[in-house]
């Protein structure tokens, strides 16, 4: 069976949208037709993906932000992509990492929803939060991001009551995801072990579910753990191992 979506005549701004998680959402939204727009801090790597244009700006900065939406005369979807942290233990870090990492996973998408919120009301459209795990279980070495995307999901939950009936708002809740960063993030070793589908999420199933989100329909307020069933227990590996 194959789904399709046409996303034709609409435009589609996806934060953080030049790697990762972000280009998979960017290219699948640009495959069924939509006009997308990606912005970030550094040009894209080439090459240039065919529909997808570029805007240089950092969702922190309110410069670039009134840069970025001074440009746009209509808006179907927001995905509120941009994000990520250090691997950082709280002892020793200073509050101006903290700062910067809730500015970045929390106050950052709060502003580009708040931004978008006229042209979504105008046509219809939704803002799609791209969360995660560390949000919703212990996230230690990145407890900063972990309370601000715990803090974005709640957002996302909140700005659905208020913005209905006019702009949906949904949030995807990714697990462990197999990017370009990924290798060197998890030291090398296959965490898809870990995972109870036995491989990581691809930016392709977090794309699949933003176009299924962002597509018109009922759902406003939603979570969707894009997790592969979650994280196996540590206890459960320890157990298995004293039983066999
Ligand atoms: N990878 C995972 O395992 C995983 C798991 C759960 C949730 N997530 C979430 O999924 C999202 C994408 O993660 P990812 O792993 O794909 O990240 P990534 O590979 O590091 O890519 C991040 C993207 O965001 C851009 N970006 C970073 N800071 C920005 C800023 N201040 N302003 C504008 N753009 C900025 C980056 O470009 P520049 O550097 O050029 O700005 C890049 O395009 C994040 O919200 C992350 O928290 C990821």
């Amino acid at each position: 069976m194959t789904v399709t979506y046409d996303y034709t005549g609409k435009v589609v701004l996806v934060t953080g949208g030049t790697r990762g998680i972000g280009a998979g959402i960017a290219t699948a939204f640009t495959v069924a037709g939509a006009e997308v727009i990606v912005c970030a801090r550094h040009d894209p790597p080439p090459p240039p993906v065919a529909g997808v244009r570029f805007v240089r700006a950092d969702v922190r900065d309110a410069d670039d932000l009134e840069r970025l939406f001074s440009g746009l005369d209509r808006l179907d979807v927001v995905v509120n992509n941009a994000g990520g942290s250090p691997y950082a233990p709280l002892a020793g870090t200073s509050p101006r990492l903290h700062a910067r990492v809730i500015e970045l996973n929390l106050i950052a998408p709060l502003l580009v929803a708040q931004r978008a919120y006229p042209l979504l009301a105008a046509s219809g459209g939704s803002v799609v939060m791209i969360g995660s795990s560390s949000g919703a279980r212990p996230s230690p070495g990145t407890s900063a991001y972990g309370a601000a995307k715990a803090g974005l999901h709640h957002l996302a939950n909140c700005l659905a009551a208020e913005w209905a009936p006019d702009v949906r708002v949904n949030t995807v809740v990714v697990g462990l995801a197999a990017t370009e960063d990924a290798a060197d993030h998890y030291g090398g070793k296959d965490v898809g072990t870990a995972i109870p589908a036995g491989r990581m999420a691809t930016p392709a199933d977090v794309a699949a579910v933003c176009l299924w989100l962002a597509a018109p329909g009922y759902v406003t307020g939603a979570q969707v753990h894009v997790h592969g069933g979650g994280e196996i227990p540590a206890w459960q590996h320890l157990a298995s191992s004293d039983i066999s």
